[in-house]
């Protein structure tokens, strides 16, 4: 890696059209705010940028389905999703919104100037347009039968049902979702981004990028191996930042109602967001240095489905702008699944981020995510896993460590640290282990490598706690005071190690530890200092505190229930939906009897039809019976089976049928008659 002067983090925008649930936070933050704790830790200039993603469908949608207008959702979105990012310890330099007055100024200005560059071509084509509304229907807000399975609420982009990909003239009977209305065709106007001209400069700065992870470049690539198409960067909406008037006006075009995609203005948001920092600074010119100095290392934490917008479509913005830099890196993450299940934010089948944080502790949370991230992979969340790795590794190990080396001190050491004396071979492995440990966690966050990362810690936590068991403090202590003093003082020397290299994934718990070890924050901030201890003996501690409490099983229980719930909610809507339920009384007035087949033979003229003659009890019947594919006559002589009795009789092809034989088809077409188990007096009732 080149050396940066700086370093400008952006994580996704979340739109602000819902909560967000732990498939985000694994996704986009998670990683971002480690890496950038960790270079705070290491005292490199970042400033870490992200924002409420405010315009487009997604939240017309959420408005609509919530019958409120959009800005009253990107209010309240907005706020929710700050405070829940706050309270998880997300350490955003800044965090915006794109309805912002800084972000509409700076997204009509990014699109002037490639206008005025000329790298924009206009396209005039029929688009579906309500009649009723008064505006052009994006694809979402259109609904007809789908082409191929027939369901009858398909959307204009997508059948939710058979999951095809459609665009509106695909639908069957198109339907406006706002007014019901039938859309019509209507001219209009949209910039583009050529895309296809851009492709071969994309190509040759993609091919530069060897470093970046290879889920990330093999979307990338599959995007070029099919051809990039040019891209609308307007939209005609009542909601978004609006095209700059003359531009419209010089197009000839009605600038009301024409607004910039939505994929188009979020992404500037990082900038505008970057500047609106800059004006709290003090330094309102500040954000220049971090988006266009070329010695500024931008990197991009998204979740894959991302990966087109920020691999290829603005770069290709920022390339053709021409005053800005390029990623660096976009360390995508692959998709968390839920209890393997797909996480579905429409069904509820989800862990609520808000709802999280009232039960259980920011740390635990980021630990289990970090441990288990989808770096490379999808990665499955578990609520069992998430206890285990609570219980076991936080409390058991880190805790536990912590917890018996401070109760140690309190009452042997009079709460004070006990001096070092001469090191064993133990001891020094102890110190060793310390020195490597900075390095070895950062070069693997440094690759964003996180999972490895906490394993590293971890493993670290885990040599401690062997160490305090193997010097056995609690018999040194009478045997030999000076090594049961220096094997404590390394156990300190150790928890201050642990406290400055825990910081990235476990802020409050090291926050705690600070407090424990009796430290202000600037003791403790330095990466490259965490082997270097700064306490003398006798420093004073503060109160030990216990850093983990264990979680019960039961406060488990309760999470699996309730997801649980949600899947036995969706599951018997569907089966009451299929298949219609019956009394009992309904099902007794089908009377059912045993009869046994006395004579059969082919119906005349036809092909599957048996002509029958049974006998129930006293009472002989004939029935015909659709079985001759699948039975000869003279193997069904003497055979029971069961007819229904009480069925009205009825004439195929002449002859009288007064009843019918039970049987059972499969998906093959295989037919096989139902008989009783054993032989049984024919007239006998079936119930
Ligand atoms: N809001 C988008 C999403 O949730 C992400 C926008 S990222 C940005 O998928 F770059 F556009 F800001
Ligand atoms: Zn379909």
């Amino acid at each position: 890696m080149p050396d940066y002067k700086r370093t400008l983090v952006t994580s996704a925008l979340p739109y602000a059209n819902g909560p967000l649930h732990v498939g985000h936070i694994a996704g986009a933050y998670l990683p971002a705010d480690i890496y950038v704790r960790y270079c705070r830790l290491k005292k490199r200039d970042v400033v870490f940028i992200c924002g409420s993603d405010e315009n487009g469908v997604p939240i017309m949608l959420r408005a609509r389905f919530e019958g409120v207008n959009p800005q009253e959702i990107v209010d309240r979105y907005h706020a929710m999703i700050e405070e829940s990012f706050a309270r998880l310890g997300m350490s955003f330099d800044y965090y915006g919104r794109t309805s912002s007055a800084v972000h509409r100024e700076t997204s009509r200005s990014f699109f002037r100037k490639l206008n005025d560059k000329k790298q924009f071509i206009t396209k005039s084509e029929d688009q579906l347009y309500d009649p009723e509304a008064g505006f052009f229907l994006a694809d979402r807000f259109i609904f007809g039968e789908c082409p191929n399975c027939n369901y009858e609420k398909a959307y204009g982009d997508q059948c939710e049902k058979c999951g095809s990909s459609l665009s509106p003239a695909d639908l069957i009977n198109p339907r406006s979702s706002i007014t019901n209305a039938k859309p019509v065709l209507k001219k209009t106007t949209h910039w583009y981004l050529p895309l296809e001209k851009i492709q071969p400069d994309l190509e040759n700065w993609i091919n530069q990028q060897s470093h970046w992870r290879p889920n990330v470049l093999g979307q990338v690539k599959s995007w070029l191996d099919a051809g990039l198409h040019d891209r609308a960067v307007t939209r005609d909406l009542p909601w978004g930042v609006s095209v700059p008037e003359e531009i419209a006006e010089a197009a000839g075009v009605e600038a009301a109602g024409k607004v910039l995609y939505v994929w188009f203005d979020a992404p500037i948001g990082y900038i505008s967001a970057t500047k609106e920092w800059a004006q709290q600074q003090g330094d309102p010119q500040l954000w220049k240095k971090y988006w266009q100095d070329k010695d500024s290392r931008l990197i991009h934490f998204i979740g894959k489905d991302n990966i087109v917008f920020h691999c290829l479509i603005f770069p290709a913005m920022l390339m053709k702008h021409g005053d800005y830099v390029l990623p660096e890196n976009v360390p995508a993450n692959e998709f968390l699944n839920l209890e393997g299940q797909k996480l579905s934010t429409s069904r509820n089948y989800a862990v609520w981020l808000h709802e999280y944080l009232e039960k259980f502790e920011p740390d635990s949370l980021r630990y289990a995510l970090c441990s288990n991230m989808p770096e490379t992979k999808d990665a499955d969340f578990s609520w069992s896993e998430f206890q285990a790795r609570h219980n076991n590794e936080l409390a058991d190990i880190l805790g536990n460590f912590v917890n018996r080396t401070f109760t140690f001190i309190e009452k042997y050491f009079d709460g004070t640290l006990p001096p070092k004396g001469q090191l064993d071979a133990l001891d020094g492995e102890l110190v060793a282990r310390i020195s490597a440990a900075g390095e070895n966690i950062g070069r693997a966050i440094d690759s964003f490598q996180f999972k490895e990362a906490s394993r590293h810690f971890m493993d670290l936590a885990r040599f401690a706690n062997k160490y305090f068991n193997d010097k056995a403090p609690w018999k040194s202590r009478k045997e030999n005071i000076s090594v049961c003093a220096t094997a404590l003082h390394l156990c300190v020397e150790m928890t201050y190690a642990l406290g400055v290299l825990m910081q990235p994934v476990l802020p409050f718990t090291a926050g705690k530890i600070r407090k424990i070890l009796a430290l202000d924050e600037r003791q403790m901030d330095d990466w490259e200092k965490a082997a270097e201890f700064p306490l003398a003996a006798g420093h004073r501690f503060g109160q030990v505190e216990i850093i983990f409490a264990k979680i019960e099983d039961e406060k488990i229980r309760t999470e699996i229930e309730r997801l649980q719930q949600t899947t036995n909610a969706e599951t018997s809507k569907a089966e009451r939906e299929q298949d219609s339920q019956i009394t009992i009384d309904e099902f007794a007035q089908i009377q059912l009897k045993v009869a046994e087949i006395v004579a059969a033979e082919p119906l005349k003229e036809t092909k599957k039809l048996l002509k029958l003659q049974v006998q129930l009890g006293d009472e002989k019947r004939q029935v015909i019976a659709g079985i001759a594919g699948f039975y000869a006559p003279a193997d069904l002589i003497g055979k029971q089976v069961v007819v229904v009795s009480n069925l009205k009789p009825a004439k195929l092809r002449g002859d009288i049928s007064e009843g019918m034989i039970l049987a059972a088809t499969d998906a093959d077409g295989q037919l096989s008659i139902i008989s009783p188990d054993k032989k049984i007096k024919p007239g006998s009732a079936v119930k």
